[in-house]
């Protein structure tokens, strides 16, 4: 047995080292017990105590929890506050000269910011906003490449009450299109282009389709920062460059005072049925899961760490770990514009090592990937800055946190694996790195306050060990506060009446070993899980079917190498169905048109075609047997429901 198999079969468990634990903000397993203990105690006095340790207040709340309109929850709603001030302002005094972000381009150029220099910027940018007419309440869209000026925007809003809806840079033009028109967006910020792996992304050409496809009122003005040099059509009296935004603007700003409920941004995010959703965070509640997180998990510390969350700001993980929390706690942080393979497959080694980086938060895809381009070259980095590993995203697989534990922190790093989703605003449940033993696949234990459970369909405690629904039962203030546009949606999805209507639905299902670790094993609805992004089967699935030449599609996961879950397509075009060569010329087609539907995240990775789908005599079609289908697995289920067997041998090849 090789030394992964045995700690796999022993199940073993990693307590960090003694000089960890010893500086660790939460030290020892009792000291995690007594924050939990005084959650318990007194719930709302907990949450209170900690949104008065932690946030900088301009006016100090005296409610805490109000859950009158349940779920509709309000968190410290008499309290004022403003989260670009909690970023940047509050840490003037002590690091105005400390370097904020380090930003390292797809080429390699490195440029730094200061917290005095993110401050001018922020403020001239604000300024620059309000003088084409934002205001507080209003909707920005930003679509832009990874870099200082996606965060100055997002900052710049939350310094003016504006609530950004940010819009990842591989979305399509439509997709862009559906949030910009459900968000009721008049302002859209964006680049010429971005730059990834020596690559030009154009994204302004995706704006003007965009607001082309949302009808060419939809949009006041458009702002456009240069940075690919790429060709752009331009619309006068619409397009404003950002330096001619900013320009003459002053690097002063009066933040804009908001209430601790007002939302601080739209993040759209598909789910099992219709049109993405948008998941709308409060200012305070949110404010607060991300600097709690970044103190308890990431063990932030100010003064000497270089922390680096190597997500796009256009995810949640980019928001909370990239946008604010790093900020909100006055550290220093790496971004990158780049991808991980380029000019090769050291690049993250490599920054860790030029950065001094101490703690690295990634994706359990980019570690499977990153081993498999080689699985010895971190050891030819020195690798010695870090302190702290942390996974987001998906489960890892034990083979790939023992790579990153021994090959990546040498044994010395603790790994903290963090469940959390784009609804929850922050970390549920991971370990206190310092506090908590860690198994490799576990996200272990809940965060102090966050109280999970694991229930069956009738919201019934299971007992440990039993798989279930996971679910949380008090409400918590980083937790979305409604869907934008769809508060009938949000009850319906997240706090359904079988569960007795105050309980969170998380939609996913975990089990619970003896020592109360959570184990996740995957979504309970249709959202596939591909490298760590969301994507819903049925948003797929009707792409598909819009296309001239197809009848009916069906989309299902099938487990992947590196992606975790890959795309498998079950099609039935309206003419015959193609075979060998045709087979896929048609599925290229079908592709290309999902990238320009969806965007190039959700293309299918294959095709399969039939005359038909398995389906019931009731006409449904039977989704778990196409899953067996898709990985090629025996068919086990019981068939003999099925109208039409004939098409199972079809259904099978891959094109
Ligand atoms: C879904 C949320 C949260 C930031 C990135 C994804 C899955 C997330 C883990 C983890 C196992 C995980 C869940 C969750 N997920 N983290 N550590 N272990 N699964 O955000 O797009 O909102 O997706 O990602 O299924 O529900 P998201």
């Amino acid at each position: 047995m090789s030394y992964i198999e045995s700690v796999l079969h022993e199940n073993r468990s990693f307590p960090p080292n003694d000089e960890f634990q010893e500086r660790a903000n939460v030290s020892g397993l009792d000291a995690y017990h007594a924050l939990c203990a005084r959650a318990e105690a007194d719930y709302e006095q907990h949450w209170a105590a900690l949104a008065r340790e932690n946030i900088a207040w301009h006016q100090p709340f005296t409610r805490i929890l109000d859950e009158s309109n349940a779920p509709f929850y309000r968190w410290f709603d008499d309290g004022v506050l403003n989260v670009s001030y909690n970023c940047i302002d509050r840490h003037l005094p002590t690091r105005a000269a400390q370097t904020a972000l380090i930003f390292e381009a797809d080429d390699g150029a490195v440029t730094r910011l200061t917290y005095q220099q993110l401050h001018d910027e922020v403020c001239a940018f604000a300024n620059g906003l309000k003088a084409l007419k934002v205001r507080r309440g209003d909707r920005v869209i930003i679509y832009m490449p990874m870099g200082p000026q996606a965060i100055v925007a997002m900052q710049a809003c939350a310094r003016i009450g504006a609530i950004h809806s940010v819009v990842f840079g591989g979305f399509s033009a439509k997709s862009l299109c559906e949030r910009i028109i459900d968000a009721q967006a008049r302002i859209v910020v964006t680049a010429d282009g971005g730059l990834r792996g020596g690559k030009t992304i154009p994204l302004k050409a995706a704006v003007d389709e965009a607001i082309a496809l949302a009808g060419t009122d939809a949009i006041d003005r458009v702002i456009v920062y240069q940075r690919a040099n790429a060709p752009v059509a331009w619309q006068e009296g619409r397009d404003i460059w950002w330096h001619d935004c900013v320009h003459g603007m002053s690097t002063s700003c009066e933040p804009e005072w908001m209430n601790a409920e007002d939302p601080l941004f739209i993040l759209y995010t598909s789910g099992s049925t219709g049109t993405p959703k948008g998941v709308q965070h409060s200012s305070a509640g949110y404010l607060l899961g991300a600097m709690l997180s970044m103190h308890w998990v990431f063990d932030a510390k100010a003064d000497t760490d270089v922390f680096w969350c190597t997500a796009d700001v256009g995810w949640i993980t980019g928001h909370t770990y990239v946008a604010y929390g790093p900020l909100a706690m006055g550290m220093t942080q790496v971004i990158f514009e780049g991808i991980p393979t380029y000019p090769d497959a050291g690049r993250f080694w490599r920054m860790i090592q030029n950065h001094r980086v101490t703690t690295f938060y990634t994706a359990p895809t980019a570690i499977r990937s990153l081993m498999k381009a080689g699985v010895d070259l971190p050891t030819q980095y020195d690798l010695s800055s870090l302190r702290l590993l942390g996974t987001v995203g998906e489960p890892i697989n034990p083979q790939a946190w023992m790579w990153f534990y021994q090959t990546v922190g040498h044994a010395r790093c603790p790994i903290v694996d963090t469940w959390w989703q784009t609804e929850t605003g922050a970390h549920m449940i991971a370990p206190l790195p310092g506090a908590i033993a860690t198994k490799p696949g576990s996200c272990t234990r809940p965060l102090p306050g966050i109280l999970t459970d694991i229930v069956d369909e009738l919201g019934t405690a299971l007992t440990s060990d039993q798989g279930g629904y996971l679910v949380i039962k008090r409400p918590f203030p980083s937790l979305l506060r409604t869907l934008w546009n769809d508060p009938e949606r949000f009850k319906r999805v997240y706090f359904p009446a079988q569960l007795g209507g105050t309980t969170y639905l998380t939609g996913d299902s975990a089990h619970r070993d003896e020592e109360g670790y959570y184990w996740i094993m995957g979504r309970i609805d249709d959202v596939l899980n591909v490298s760590g992004h969301r994507l819903g089967t049925m948003e797929i699935e009707s792409a598909l079917a819009a296309h001239p030449l197809v009848a009916e599609a069906a989309v299902v996961g099938k487990p992947h190498d590196i992606k975790g879950e890959a795309i498998v397509a079950f099609v039935v075009l309206k003419g015959a169905c193609p075979e060998g060569e045709s087979a896929g010329e048609v599925a290229a087609v079908l592709r290309a048109w999902i990238a320009q539907q969806i965007g190039a995240i959700a293309k299918p990775d294959d095709f399969r075609f039939g005359d038909n789908l398995p389906k019931t005599r009731s006409g449904k079609i039977m989704r778990r047997l196409l899953r067996s289908l898709a990985c090629g697995a025996a068919i086990e289920q019981d068939i003999s429901t099925l109208e039409n067997p004939a098409v199972l041998a079809q259904l099978k090849s891959t094109a």
